[in-house]
Formats: structure tokens, sequence, C-alpha cells
């Protein structure tokens, strides 16, 4: 739900300076889902987008994240030339313009598997452009991962944790997931009496 660290742990694909501090977000709950949308205007395209648009010039680029219960992330991601409306843009001023789902299923009580799959306008991308955002993912997820498995390493009950402002969403979802679970407690402790 915080895509903050893509400047940081994704420098050489998806990450650009500006992602994370000239992003508009915003953080919404609506009913059983929590959304966040982020706008960049004006900022640097990231590497894999300049490899794959062949486009160097600044970018306004917008993120949705949305997450539905169990374990659903829905990200609608792109990036039109600068100006030129964003999402809105004309198809002659859209660089990318993608959806990929995340599915987070429990393994056991430290572990989890990561399913994801990209999807995009059937004429959005050429299979060379396709072949070339699979490969910067794979290689993206492969950093998160050495990240994720050094916080679960490190991951102690007893530690303090800091929430940041990026961590709005996952607050969000926190909260939410931990509601569901109580009224499904009650549910079977009612139908058990
Ligand atoms: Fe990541």
């Amino acid at each position: 739900m915080d895509v903050t660290h893509l400047p940081f742990a994704h420098k050489s694909t998806i990450g650009a300076s500006g992602v994370a501090e000239q992003a508009v977000a915003k953080t919404e709950r609506d009913g059983d889902r929590v959304r966040i949308t982020r706008f960049m205007e004006n900022i640097a395209p990231a590497p894999a987008h300049v490899a794959v648009t062949g486009y160097s010039d600044n970018v306004d680029r917008w993120q949705v994240i949305e997450y539905a219960p169990p374990g659903f992330v829905w990200l609608q991601v792109g990036s039109s030339k600068a100006g030129t409306g964003g999402r809105e843009a004309d198809p002659e001023n859209m660089l990318l313009d993608r959806h990929t789902l995340h599915l987070a299923m429990p393994e056991t009580d430290n572990t989890t598997l990561y399913l994801w799959v990209m999807a995009n306008k059937a004429d959005g991308l050429t299979s060379e452009q396709e072949d070339a955002i699979y490969d910067a993912s794979v290689l993206a997820f492969n950093e998160d991962i050495v990240i994720i498995e050094g916080q679960q390493d490190r991951w102690n009950e007893e530690i303090s944790k800091v929430d940041v402002g990026a961590d709005a969403g996952a607050l969000e979802v926190r909260r939410l997931v931990d509601r569901l679970i109580a009224e499904e407690t009650e549910n079977r402790k009612l139908k058990a009496v």
C-alpha cells in the first residue's frame, strides 16, 4: 500500500525522484475498500519507463492503489507527457496506462505467498514493451524480497513501531482487517450459542 519506497528500493527500474516527496496523495476508506490516490506532476520518468516508452522528458505520473479484503491490491499506474492531462491525457500524450493485481495469500504464521498479474489495454503496449515491463517488474520484486525478508527477520512484537504519513493506507487496511476479524469472530460465537 506504500509506494514511497520506489525511489529508494527500485532506483534502476520503476523508481524516480519525485515519487516520494512530490505526490499529492489522498487515502480514502469506502466501505470495505481502502484507496490511495497519488498524483505527481512534472517529475522525472523512471528508468524502466524511459526504456519502454523512449520518452525521457518529465512526466505526470499517477498511482491508484486499492485494497479489497482479504488480500487483494489493485494498482492503476501510469504516466503521460508532463502538462498534458495525466490520466485524462489524449492517446498521443499517454505513455503508460497499466493495471496490476497483487494477491497476498498467507502460507504459514510467518510466510506469505505473493501472486501478481499485470494487464493493459490490448493496443496499449507492443509485446516487446510488455516483456520489458515484465522483466523490470521481476527485478523490482526481487529487490522487495530482500527488504521484506529482512523486515520479517527483525520483526518482534516487543519493538515499538513508528508510523509515518506514508503509512496512512496500510494503517487503514490494518484497521479494516481487525474489524472484519472481530465481526467474523463475533458471528461465529453467535452461531455457536
Ligand atoms: Fe517494491
